[in-house]
């Protein structure tokens, strides 16, 4: 998605407001831009491709020196990732530059307008026709943030908008609704980003605006006002993670050190969020225990891996709670009716706070009268500021498009949930809950003797590289693992991978099934009740051809005739098997995809926060 960028204080813009862009790389684009003010003129810079491609022309043609300037990368919607479609957008009487992120879906008929009225476009975008209706009300009001919030008025759809103009010099306006900014406070100096990443170098202290907002920047202040004007209250937050966390720290891949932050954030998740008498403590979580008494049923809402993470959960949260767990991808929740009310918890589950499909599926459910809370990495983001309740993962940030320590830690604060719930209902003795906890305790520990493991994955990726399928098998709480893993190797190695319950095996897929083959398979503990059906599962698939690599617990020797590969996970809890056997599956995919020579962090036609539906 959209990568934002706005500074104004006594610095040199350019080189923040790029610094900030790189930062942003990871949200996926195909096209960078930047404006300054000098002077009085205003100036831009646009190159389609990547960053490094503005840096060229910027060095070729370099912009003056400027205290004030905002800066995009685009992922492209509405035309081509071309120069000209590139942002920042300027008026035709260069009285205003705009940078956007979002869909304004009334765009067609403000075109028209525009064009009708003699303004000439020079984009396919719909972004560009912002620049033009600022300028058109500019000189009506005398004042960009006043202008900014009659265009506003204007649009339909969602958007994140940042403008300047060389008639307000030493000014930047941002406005949001539906797609994400937040504001860097600094010390005679401010910022607007997409994400607190881009300043997080400058500053800490951040302000997370709502929906329906116009926030206006200069060197002295931060003020917010809704799009009729009237103060707004925004609530101040501190990043609790500082510049090095959005470094590689030493790794090759934003994604290898992630996989190998699981530990830490793990028990990071953890941490604070248990009496020491064994009690849950979830206060943040602001939903009464009364509330969740009346709770009849759970719906998760979530998209890609955190659907996954909601699929996991539905085992341990209807076993300890006895209440009925429905997993919804969100882009479908609220196109099926569905049937939630005041009885009904919804569990949004999303790392980024900021995923459109899920946003959209909450706002459904909330309308119905459900109650809402959200599973959440990242502070001062949407999602969470709609929901009734949040419970944080504390991952740190996560920046490969492809989501791992987040997964993990989604499971864990999904499982705390569960266990809450079972807690003010009394579904669970307090010994068993209290039993529950220490195993979760346990889990950074055998996390981190996963990462062990390492080192024979790769190998086997390596020798599997040229195959052109892979399939992945489990059940019960597998069947979600197996899901996760096909989606990572589809993302990274761009190759078709798909995962099953094992025992749907023989009820088609199993046609799939030819020599050669490689089927993964997370293999239940021996001790558990569906452990010899996935071995019948295995000896299925292997008569037919398959090659197999089982992901099995140390131990497990019955496994060991029927596989050609054999990744060794530590001994845990049923309930807690996805947290350990995903991680071979984060690194097989991971490893295929460098051997094919692929951007594993910035995978193609992928971005890291989907904030349009
Ligand atoms: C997973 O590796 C992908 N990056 C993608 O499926 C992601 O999980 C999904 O877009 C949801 O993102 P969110 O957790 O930020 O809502």
């Amino acid at each position: 998605m959209c990568g934002i960028v706005g500074y104004v204080g006594q610095k040199q813009a350019l080189e923040i407001v790029v610094a900030g862009l790189r930062r942003l790389e990871y949200r996926g684009y195909d096209s960078a831009g930047i404006a300054v003010l000098a002077d009085g003129v205003l100036d831009t810079r646009k190159k389609a491709g990547k960053l490094v491609n503005l840096e060229t022309l910027l060095g070729e043609d370099p912009l003056p020196d400027s205290t004030t300037g905002i800066g995009h990368t685009r992922w492209a919607t509405h035309g081509g990732p071309t120069d000209r479609n590139a942002h920042p957008h300027v008026s035709e009487d260069g009285s205003v530059a705009i940078i956007h992120n979002g869909i304004i879906e009334n765009f067609t008929e403000l075109r028209e307008e525009l064009t009708n009225s003699g303004v000439t476009l020079s984009s396919d975008t719909d972004s560009e026709v912002v620049a033009h209706l600022l300028a058109r009300i500019l000189p009506k009001v005398g004042d960009l943030t006043v202008a900014m919030r009659e265009v506003c008025k204007e649009l339909e759809g969602a958007f994140t908008l940042v403008a300047v103009s060389p008639l307000y010099p030493d000014v930047v306006v941002g406005a949001r609704r539906n797609s994400p900014l937040v504001v860097g406070v600094g010390d005679g100096e401010n910022f607007l980003a997409s994400d607190v990443a881009a300043f997080v170098d400058h500053t800490r202290n951040a302000l997370e605006l709502g929906q329906d907002q116009v926030v206006t920047l200069t060197p002295e202040g931060v003020s917010v006002t809704d799009f009729d004007g009237n103060e707004a209250v925004v609530r101040p937050f501190t990043v609790d993670w500082d510049a090095a966390a959005v470094e590689k720290g030493g790794y090759d891949l934003f994604m290898l050190k992630e996989i190998a932050e699981q530990p830490k954030a793990v028990a990071d998740s953890l941490r604070g969020r248990m009496t020491k008498d064994g009690r849950l403590q979830l206060d943040e979580m602001s939903l009464s225990d009364e509330d969740l008494r009346g709770i009849d049923k759970v719906v998760v809402i979530a998209c890609g891996t955190a659907y996954h993470a909601g699929l996991v959960a539905k085992y341990a949260v209807e076993h300890w709670t006895r209440i009925p767990v429905e997993v919804e991808v969100a882009s479908e929740f609220r196109y099926r009716d569905p049937i939630v009310g005041p009885g009904t918890l919804v569990i949004a589950i999303s790392q980024s706070g900021e995923t459109m499909d899920t946003l959209m599926a909450l706002r459904h459910a909330a309308a119905q009268g459900a109650r809402t809370l959200a599973i959440c990495n990242t502070v001062g983001s949407t999602i969470p500021r709609e929901s009734d309740g949040v419970l944080y993962t504390y991952a740190g940030p996560e920046i490969a498009v492809a989501s791992t320590k987040a997964f993990l830690t989604q499971i864990i604060a999904a499982y705390l949930i569960g266990l809450y719930l079972a807690q003010v209902r009394s579904a669970m003795d307090e010994a068993d809950i209290r039993a529950v906890l220490e195993d979760l305790d346990n889990m950074p520990q055998a996390v981190d003797l996963v990462l062990d493991t390492v080192e024979p994955v790769r190998a086997i990726a390596r020798e599997l590289a040229d195959c052109k399928s892979v399939l992945f098998i489990g059940r019960h709480v597998g069947f979600p693992v197996a899901l996760e893993g096909a989606l990572k190797l589809k993302e990274l190695a761009y190759m078709h991978a798909e995962g099953f319950a094992a025992g749907e095996l023989k009820h088609g897929p199993i046609a799939l099934i030819e020599e050669g083959v490689p089927v993964v398979v997370i293999v239940p503990s021996p001790s558990h009740f569906l452990h010899d059906k996935v071995i019948s599962a295995i000896q299925e698939v292997r008569a037919r051809g398959a090659l197999i690599v089982a992901i099995a617990e140390e131990g497990d020797e019955k496994i060991v005739a029927f596989s050609d590969h054999i990744i060794r996970v530590p001994v845990v809890p049923a309930l807690m098997q996805p947290l350990v056997s995903t991680v071979p599956l984060q690194v097989f995919a991971c490893e295929m995809a460098t051997a094919k020579g692929h951007d594993v962090d910035q995978p193609r036609n992928l971005a890291k926060s989907v904030t349009v539906e």
